[in-house]
């Protein structure tokens, strides 16, 4: 039937390639290779030229196209001066996490003029996922997509698009970021905020020098176009939309959802998007457009970035329209659009949500000041969960465990806050100062897992996306408010919650996640507002080893950076 033909297709495209001399590789296990050579580039944007760490003297950097069920080969070489490392945001990395790319959780960083192959299989995942570094704040510019195709004979489950682009936000700094962090650093504050956001690295027509800088997408009136959006962004969780244009939400994280129709969407970093746009309207041209949502009085780069949704043959003189955003602020649209998101749950595509939980880990998201006495107020901010402020090891953690070197990690972070509190009452002032330690949670090979992911309003409330490697979660529930034990489970959603690897727990409120940790190592956790990361708002699951003979961490490549 379908393989049938498929393979007939197989056989044609064989013929068809090697008489044209392209290499040909089975459709079902494909090897796509790529080199990535880090490197500093000068690019120029707002009327600032500056130096930027760059892959390939690509801003944002290359796309990793590839097929479920592909290998991927990423040799990346280090010509720029930080040592660093990439992440593959939302791949699995199933017992691989060697290839998963944390500095210092799942490996050391890659020394200027050294190469480390990244090798990994896309088992079970399809849609649009990212890669970034993940060191310092050199994420900034050194990111790109990763566009995973349905494995061959399966299609999309919505109508197949006329055409595919991506759509990158960003976030740009007119000087050195890492000199920033710095500086930020020495007084205990955060570093300045950025100057623009981008969408596929440029600003657009409202900034200062950037008409050239403008992203286009050219499109045909009739025609359906899916735009994979990916908020790269360090810091602000941004509102996304098109003028005259609805947009269908139709995958979240690479995982398809129920298809429902929205004016704007909202996206935190690490978070990914796809919709499928119909141009409808009469031909000319419409701004897509993002800003930032924060419904705290913290400060923020709140400035709008444009790109524009060109009609065949509309002149670039006819002035675009603006679309209306949701207001920063507009807590409403934010969580229902978010009650929107429900997987698609079908047959083909199931939703399998732990209904029992084996283990139940309680985190509180805190603010906090610990005492610095270089610093400006003898104080700097810091993050902490459960009031601990992680502290980044020397040796790689995923190395440690496997090798069984001690002292470089315990397993002993707490399951609750150390003191229970009201979480998210009044504000908290006074005794800010947090504990720190490279401390990690033990998960049983296979156990079912959830946590439930509580602000506080300790310094201030605010919505944090959280990030988990190695991992796609469930979100069975999320409030405002403390958490109920004993009310809120009521209400959970174990039928068919959106399936992702970041989600956004509401400011002064709590979100419940669930998964089952069948896939063995040392997987990060951590807030993907840069801000908070670096200030410590991060742990590490250290999930154990199987008896089975495919239920146990691969051995390292032989490759691996040395410390
Ligand atoms: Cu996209 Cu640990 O990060």
């Amino acid at each position: 039937m379908a393989r049938h033909g498929d393979f007939r297709f197989g056989l044609l495209s064989l013929l068809f390639l090697s008489f044209f001399g392209v290499a040909f590789v089975p459709a079902r296990a494909a090897v796509k290779t790529y080199q990535f050579d880090v490197q500093v580039k000068n690019v120029s944007r707002l009327c600032h030229a500056k130096p930027i760490v760059t892959v390939n003297g690509m801003y944002p950097g290359p796309t990793i196209y590839a097929r479920e069920g592909d290998r991927v080969i990423v040799n990346v070489t280090n010509h720029a001066q930080y040592n660093m490392s990439i992440h593959w945001h939302g791949l699995k990395q199933f017992r691989n996490g060697w290839a998963d790319g944390p500095a210092y959780i799942t490996q050391c960083p890659i020394k200027t003029g050294n190469s480390y192959t990244y090798d990994f299989n896309i088992t079970g995942q399809r849609g649009t996922l990212w890669w970034h570094a993940h060191i310092f704040w050199l994420r900034a510019t050194v990111y790109g997509a990763i566009v995973i195709m349905p494995q061959n004979g399966t299609s999309f489950p919505f109508p197949q698009p006329h055409m595919e682009a991506n759509i990158i936000l960003g976030e740009w700094w007119n000087t050195d970021v890492e000199e920033l962090v710095k500086e930020g650093d020495k007084l205990g504050l955060p570093p300045k905020m950025s100057d623009a956001h981008t969408i596929n690295g440029k600003p657009g027509p409202l900034f200062p020098c950037s008409e050239k800088h403008t992203y286009a997408l050219e499109v045909e009136q009739g025609k359906t176009y899916l735009l994979r959006i990916i908020n790269a962004a360090l810091n602000d969780e941004l509102f996304f939309a098109i003028a005259g244009h609805e947009m269908t939400v139709v995958e979240i994280d690479s995982v398809y959802t129920k298809p429902f129709a929205t004016q704007a969407l909202l996206i935190g970093p690490g978070q990914t998007t796809n919709v499928l746009v119909r141009a409808y309207q009469l031909p000319g041209r419409y701004f897509m457009a993002a800003r930032p949502f924060m419904d705290v009085p913290i400060p923020i780069d709140n400035k709008t970035v444009t790109a524009i949704l060109q009609y065949k043959g509309i002149p670039n003189t006819v002035m675009p329209v603006l679309p209306q955003l949701p207001a920063p602020s507009d807590t409403e649209f934010a969580l229902n659009y978010i009650a929107k998101l429900k997987s698609l749950n079908t047959p083909q595509f199931p939703a399998l949500v732990p209904l029992k939980v084996d283990r139940r880990l309680f985190f509180t998201i805190g603010l906090g000041r610990n005492p610095c006495s270089t610093c400006q107020n003898g104080t700097k901010l810091a993050a902490s969960l459960n009031n601990v402020t992680f502290v980044m090891p020397k040796v790689a953690l995923l190395q440690s465990h496997y090798f069984n070197i001690k002292g470089v990690f315990q397993t002993d972070f707490p399951e609750r806050p150390p003191t229970p509190f009201n979480y998210t009452g009044a504000p908290l002032t006074a005794n800010l100062k947090t504990s720190s330690g490279t401390r990690l949670t033990k998960i049983a090979y296979n156990s079912t897992v959830e946590i439930i992911l509580q602000d506080t309003n300790l310094l201030t409330v605010e919505s944090h996306p959280f990030h988990l490697h190695g991992y796609n979660f469930f979100v069975v529930g999320t409030g405002l408010g403390n958490f109920n034990s004993s009310k809120d489970p009521a209400n959970f959603n174990l039928v068919d919650p959106p399936e992702r690897n970041t989600v956004g727990v509401p400011t002064g409120g709590w979100t419940a996640i669930r998964f089952r940790a069948d896939n063995p190592g040392v997987w990060f956790l951590h807030c993907h507002l840069e801000l908070h990361t670096s200030w410590g708002l991060k742990t590490a699951l250290v999930v154990e080893d199987g008896k089975g003979v495919d239920q146990s961490v691969l051995p390292p490549p032989k490759d691996l950076p040395p410390c």
